[in-house]
C-alpha cells in the first residue's frame, strides 16, 4: 500500500443569505498538491481562522461534498468509495478536535472501541476485538485495564486524546486525519499527543495529516506543510523547507509569530479582517496586506510557481511579477 494523496482543483462553495440577496463564499478554492510516497508522512496544514482547513478535512472525510476537483487516497478517487463507507473509514479515519464530545459521557469509552472494530470488521467476535483493542491501546501508552468500564469523566483530555487515537488505529488506515486534535488539551501534553503521531506513523504505516494553529508543535513533527489562506493553498512543500526558507509573504507571516512550544500564534496579530470585496477581485487574496505586492498583484490572481520538486508557492514574486 502506498501513501499518495492528491487534491485536484478541490472546491468548495457556501451560499450565505437567501438565493437573491445571498453572497457565496468559497472556502476552498482550487487547492492542487500531491504527495507521491512509498513512506508515511505527517502534513500539516496550517492557516488562520476561516482559511478553510476544517472544510478541507471535512471533504477529505466524505462528510461534505465538493462543489469542483476531486480527492485521490493512494490513487483511488474518493467518489469510487461513494456505496461503501465502511471500506472508506478502513482506509482513512478522523480525530476530532474535542475529546470531551467525541464520546458520550453515558457510554463506556471502551464501547466505541468495540464497535469500531466490530463495524469495520476488523475482528468477529468480541474475543477477537479485545485483543485488537490490548493493542491499540498499548501503542498510545495505555493498559486496557486502565480505561475498561470508565466513562469519558474518568480521564484527562490527554488521556481521551490518546484513546481517540488508538480508535483510529483499530483498522490500521492508510491516513489518519485530526483536525486541532490538542487544540482543547493541556498546553503541557500537547507535543505528547503529536510526538506520538510521529512514532506510529512508522509502527503503522499510517499518513497523518495534522490541522493546527500550533505551529511549533507542526515545526517538529511534519514532512510537508500546506499553509491555507482564505481558502487558497499558498504555500506547499518540504516542511523544513518551509519552515527554515518562507516563500510565501503569508507563511513569512505566520512564521514570524511563531514561537516557543505552546503558543498559538494570534490571528488578530497577523492579519485584520478582510474586506469581503476583496474576494470579489481578480487579485492575489494578500494584496491588501502584503509588502511586496505590485501592480499585476492587483489585476490578476497569481499562479502556483515551482521554487523546487517539493516546494510550490501561490505568489508573483517568484516569476518575476509575471503573469502566467
Ligand atoms: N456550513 C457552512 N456554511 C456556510 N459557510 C461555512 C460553512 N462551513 C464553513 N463556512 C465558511 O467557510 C470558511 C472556512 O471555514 P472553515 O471552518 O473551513 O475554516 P477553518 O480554517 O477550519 O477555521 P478555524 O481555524 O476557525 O477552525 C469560513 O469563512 C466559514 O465561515
Ligand atoms: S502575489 Fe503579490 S500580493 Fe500576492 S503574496 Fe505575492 S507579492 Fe504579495
Ligand atoms: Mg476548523
Amino acid at each position: 500500500m502506498g501513501n499518495n494523496l492528491e487534491f485536484k482543483e478541490l472546491t468548495r462553495e457556501f451560499r450565505m443569505g437567501s438565493m437573491i440577496f445571498g453572497s457565496r463564499i468559497t472556502a476552498v478554492d482550487h487547492v492542487s498538491l500531491k504527495i507521491e510516497s512509498d513512506k508515511p508522512w505527517i502534513m500539516s496544514i496550517v492557516g488562520e481562522s476561516g482559511s478553510g482547513k476544517t472544510t478541507l478535512a471535512r471533504m477529505l472525510l466524505r462528510l461534505l461534498e465538493p462543489s469542483g476537483g476531486e480527492i485521490f487516497v493512494d490513487d483511488t478517487p474518493l467518489s469510487a468509495y461513494s456505496k461503501n463507507k465502511k471500506q472508506f473509514y478502513r482506509k482513512v479515519q478522523p480525530i476530532f478536535q474535542n475529546p470531551f464530545t467525541s464520546f458520550s459521557t453515558r457510554r463506556t469509552v471502551e464501547s466505541y472501541l468495540f464497535e469500531t472494530a466490530v463495524n469495520l470488521e476488523v475482528a468477529k467476535n468480541r474475543a477477537e476485538a479485545e485483543d485488537v483493542i490490548v493493542n491499540v491501546l498499548h501503542s498510545v501508552g495505555l493498559d486496557y485495564e486502565q480505561v475498561k468500564g470508565k466513562y469519558t469523566a474518568q480521564f484527562s483530555g490527554g488521556e481521551l486524546q490518546r484513546i481517540s487515537v488508538a480508535r483510529a488505529l483499530i483498522p490500521k488506515p492508510a491516513l489518519i486525519l485530526a483536525d486541532e486534535p490538542v487544540a482543547m488539551i493541556d498546553a503541557s501534553m500537547r507535543m505528547n499527543i503529536v510526538n506520538l503521531f510521529k512514532s506510529l506513523k512508522a509502527d503503522y504505516n499510517v499518513s497523518f495529516i495534522y490541522i493546527t494553529h500550533d505551529l511549533s508543535t507542526a515545526y517538529y513533527v511534519s514532512n510537508y506543510i500546506a499553509a491555507l489562506y482564505r481558502g487558497n493553498l499558498v504555500e506547499f512543500g518540504n516542511a523544513q523547507e518551509v519552515l527554515n526558507n518562507p516563500a510565501h509573504p503569508y507563511t513569512e507571516l505566520l512564521l514570524e509569530s511563531i514561537p516557543r512550544v505552546g503558543k498559538l500564534w494570534d490571528d488578530a496579530k497577523v492579519l485584520p479582517d478582510i474586506e469581503s470585496r476583496e474576494y470579489q477581485l481578480g487579485a492575489c487574496k494578500l494584496v491588501g496586506r502584503c509588502p511586496y505586492a505590485k501592480e499585476i498583484c492587483r489585476s490578476k490572481k497569481p499562479g502556483m510557481v515551482d521554487l523546487s520538486p517539493e516546494h510550490r508557492v501561490l505568489c508573483y514574486k517568484y516569476n518575476n511579477y509575471n503573469a502566467t
